[in-house]
């Protein structure tokens, strides 16, 4: 059956890798990218490669809540059936950098603008269930913290700190989901992609540049082979009605036990509801 999918992020990397595959097995797909020229070019590749394949895109700034809420409201407003949301943008800051909200990007972008996306379709996807919702996260929520009196790191702003904190909250709300959604036939479930040679890490400290570019070489695996573990969530029969789970290398695995305090999921949540005017 087709199914009318959206990716955030898809624009470049393991989104628009995912995205491909996700058109190749005969699916619409509904391409969200934050740059209108990059997500245009995503959308005539895989038309391209698919002879023609249903490709509608939409650009917004993930740093703008006020973006992300009209996206919301457009995708509400032109598909009457959403099956699959693949909540993939992200990104890294070296220096702490703060958004027109007035919240630290990292979070801002890797998880508050996910959440409000996901919280406004949630309506669609439950009509349309079975749905699923992916969200990804990585390896280095392991390493997170979750500071709800400094969310936002005014005091000891590190890069990896918060990229791991905004993929910590990436594992936190699928869970969360995961709990409010059982029965209902919409799953959540997060993943970490593998190292992939993507252009995330452009953001990095120029210091660690050199580094990072010899490990894309030879230890990172592809976009497209880490995509293909997003597009195993999104579509893979193997996880059909699979909820709340955590996966490395398409398979289940514990996540950090921070990750399974269902306080902290909740109070995340409540906190992240008011951050997004909910
Ligand atoms: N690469 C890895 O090793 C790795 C490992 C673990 C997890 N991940 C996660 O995988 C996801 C995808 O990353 P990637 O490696 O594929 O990186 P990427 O190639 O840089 O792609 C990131 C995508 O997110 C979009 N994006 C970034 N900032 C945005 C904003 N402010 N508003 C809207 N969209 C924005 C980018 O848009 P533009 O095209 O405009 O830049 C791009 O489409 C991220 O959530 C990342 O944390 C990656």
């Amino acid at each position: 059956m087709t199914k009318t999918i959206v990716v955030t992020g898809a624009s470049d990397g393991i989104g628009l890798e995912s995205a491909s595959q996700l058109a190749g097995q005969g699916h619409r797909l509904v391409l969200v990218g934050r740059n209108p020229a990059k997500v245009t070019a995503a959308v005539k590749r895989l038309q391209a490669e698919t002879n023609g394949a249903e490709v509608d895109s939409y650009a917004c700034d993930f740093s703008r809540l006020e973006e992300v809420r009209r996206l919301g409201e457009s995708l509400l407003a032109s598909y009457p059936r959403i099956d699959v949301l693949v909540s993939n943008a992200g990104t890294v800051f070296d220096k702490r950098t703060l958004t027109a909200d007035g919240y630290e990007a990292t979070f801002a972008v890797n998880h508050l603008a996910g959440f409000l996306l996901t919280e406004t379709l949630l309506p669609r996807l439950r009509e349309g269930a079975p749905t699923r919702i992916v969200t990804t996260a990585s390896v280095g929520h392991y390493r997170g913290t979750m500071n709800f009196d400094d969310l936002g790191f005014e005091r000891g702003y590190q890069i990896m700190r918060a990229y791991n904190r905004s993929k910590l909250a990436n594992v936190l709300y699928t869970r969360e989901l995961a709990r409010r959604l059982a029965g209902t036939g919409v799953t959540a479930t997060t993943l970490h992609p593998g190292a992939v040679a993507t252009n995330i890490w452009s953001g990095a400290p120029a210091f660690a540049r050199p580094v990072l570019n010899l490990a894309k070489r030879i230890v990172m695996i592809s976009p497209a082979e880490g995509g293909a573990r997003l597009t195993y969530l999104a579509t893979g029969a193997q996880v059909e009605g699979a909820n709340g789970g955590y996966y490395e290398k398409d398979k289940i695995k514990e996540p950090a036990k921070l990750a399974l305090d269902d306080a902290v999921g909740d109070r995340l949540v409540e906190v992240s509801r008011k951050m997004v005017g909910l």
